[in-house]
Order: C-alpha cells, then sequence, then structure tokens
C-alpha cells in the first residue's frame, strides 16, 4: 500500500486515540482526512502534523449526530481521486450515567456514534475499496464489548461483531477490519462525562500511543480483534469463560460508561 496518495480518516481526531492515530499514520507518511466537531482543535493538529511530516491533511469538521455531516464523510470516502485506503471509526463518549438516569435519546445518541456512523462508513468505506482489492479499516471497540456493562458495551459489542463479520467476508479480497478494544485509556473520555479518571492502579492504564500502535500492527497483520495489554487480554479471555453470573458480578461493581 502506497502512502504517498493513500488517505486515512479518523473520526474523533480532535482528542485522546483519535489524535494520536493520526499522529502515528502521519508519521508513517500517510495523508489524512481529520474530523470531529471541535475544527479548531482539529486545524491546530493538521497544522502541526503538515508542517512536521510534510504529509498532506483535510480537516471536516462534522457531528456524528447530524445527518449532513455523516454525508459530507460518505462523499469524502466515496472520491476516487485521492481514495481513503484507510478508515478509523474512533469517535466515541460514554454517558457516565446508569441506565435509568440518563434520558433515551442520549442512550440512542451513543448507538448512533458508536454503532450506526461506524456501520455506514464501514459499509461505504468496502464499497470503494473492493474495486481497489485493499483497504484497511479499524473499530475502536473496547473490553466493555465483553462485559454486560450497559447501552456502551452493547454498542462495542456490536461493533466487535460487525468487525469480525466484515473480516471474515472480505479478508480475501485484500481489506483487513480490525475491532481495537482497549481497557482503560488516557484521553479526554472520563472529563468529557463529567467526572474524574476512576481510581484504579497504574497498570490498568494504557498510553494512546501503546493502544494505537498496537491496533495499526493487528490491523497491518489481518488479526481481526486486538485487546492491547496482557492484564486486558486476561480480562476478555475470563468474561469469555468464567460463567456469565460471576463475570456480571464483578462489572456490577464498576460504573456504567
Ligand atoms: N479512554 C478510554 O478509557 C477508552 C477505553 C476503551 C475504548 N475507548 C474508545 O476509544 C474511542 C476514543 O475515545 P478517547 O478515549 O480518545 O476519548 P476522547 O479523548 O474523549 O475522544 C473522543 C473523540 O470523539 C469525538 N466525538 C465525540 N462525540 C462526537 C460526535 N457526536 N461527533 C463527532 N465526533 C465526536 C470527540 O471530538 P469532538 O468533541 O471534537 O467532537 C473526540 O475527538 C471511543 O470510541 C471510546 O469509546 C476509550
Amino acid at each position: 500500500m502506497s502512502s504517498e496518495t493513500s488517505y486515512v480518516m479518523v473520526t474523533g481526531a480532535s482528542a485522546g486515540i483519535g489524535a494520536e492515530f493520526a499522529r502515528q499514520y502521519a508519521a508513517a507518511g500517510y495523508n489524512l482526512v481529520l474530523t470531529a466537531r471541535r475544527a479548531e482543535a482539529l486545524e491546530e493538529l493538521a497544522a502541526q502534523l503538515r508542517s512536521r511530516f510534510a504529509v498532506d491533511v483535510e480537516v471536516i469538521p462534522a457531528d456524528l449526530l447530524v445527518e449532513q455531516d455523516v454525508a459530507r464523510l460518505v462523499e469524502r470516502l466515496q472520491q476516487v481521486e485521492r481514495p481513503v485506503e484507510i478508515l478509523v471509526n474512533n469517535a466515541g463518549f460514554g454517558l457516565g450515567k446508569s441506565f435509568d438516569a440518563a434520558p433515551v435519546e442520549r442512550h440512542l445518541d451513543q448507538v448512533d456514534v458508536l454503532a450506526r456512523v461506524p456501520l455506514q462508513l464501514m459499509h461505504t468505506a468496502i464499497l470503494t475499496m473492493l474495486p481497489r482489492g485493499r483497504g484497511r479499516i479499524i473499530n475502536v471497540a473496547s473490553v466493555a464489548a465483553f462485559t454486560p456493562g450497559g447501552t456502551y458495551s452493547a454498542v462495542k459489542r456490536f461493533l466487535v461483531v460487525a468487525s469480525e463479520s466484515a473480516h471474515l467476508q472480505y479478508s480475501g479480497r485484500g481489506i483487513h477490519v480490525t475491532a481495537l478494544c482497549p481497557g482503560l485509556t488516557r484521553s479526554e473520555f472520563h472529563d468529557a462525562m463529567g467526572q474524574g479518571e476512576p481510581r484504579l492502579p497504574d497498570f490498568l492504564w494504557l498510553s494512546p500511543q501503546r493502544v494505537v500502535a498496537e491496533g495499526i500492527a493487528a490491523v497491518t497483520a489481518g488479526k481481526p480483534i486486538c485487546v492491547p495489554s496482557l492484564p486486558y487480554k486476561l480480562t476478555v479471555a475470563a468474561a469469555r469463560v468464567l460463567p456469565r453470573r460471576l463475570v456480571a458480578a464483578a462489572i456490577a461493581r464498576t460504573r456504567d460508561y
């Protein structure tokens, strides 16, 4: 895959894991299409990456809850010239409230931003990648996908299954799809929920640098699921084999996202 004419589209690129995807792909020589709601943060990052790595960076401010904004991303993915060869569905947010405490509209917003729109973008990307016979898609899910942790876990699970299915159907045709499932990662995620970071031991906190490096390595190698770091690999393995009531009991002590 040539990085000279290839573009990587990253959603949720204004902060955290998404901004780190932009930095690592720019460092590898890829051009970028960056999107999120905060145009100023995107422009600032774009300017840094253009001057540091001499890559082309397009900025498309978009709210994934606004249909016309999503349509602009779909149009960009469909462009034949300046093709998007890698799509990173990363944008997301947590509710930080129990099921009854958040209005149903916010749960539905979570379904849209974390599941409906990534599916739509992945569908568009695959249709444009198939004739080229190559492409990569990273869907940023979570270890929460393997636990019964509210709407957040449910939509992350959706993304894992959608990624695994796409991997099965298209890996033989040059398209790699990976669900990246990080555990707790330092970013703006917890602040955005209006909560402080959960007080947990340091070894459970991942850096965005590590999460992104492992995600890029996994999609390059054609792995459908990537869980960065040993403690979280063990967590996911345990959640898959332990009786559901034990997993539920462990989760009941944590908070919903
Ligand atoms: N941090 C963790 O512990 C953790 C763990 C597992 C999985 N994850 C997942 O990792 C992904 C990235 O999260 P992060 O940790 O990097 O959090 P973050 O620092 O809060 O970044 C979230 C990004 O999503 C964008 N976003 C949120 N709502 C949006 C909307 N309606 N339209 C467009 N963009 C929107 C934000 O940009 P704007 O505000 O500018 O729109 C921001 O760029 C998410 O999918 C999250 O669920 C995070």
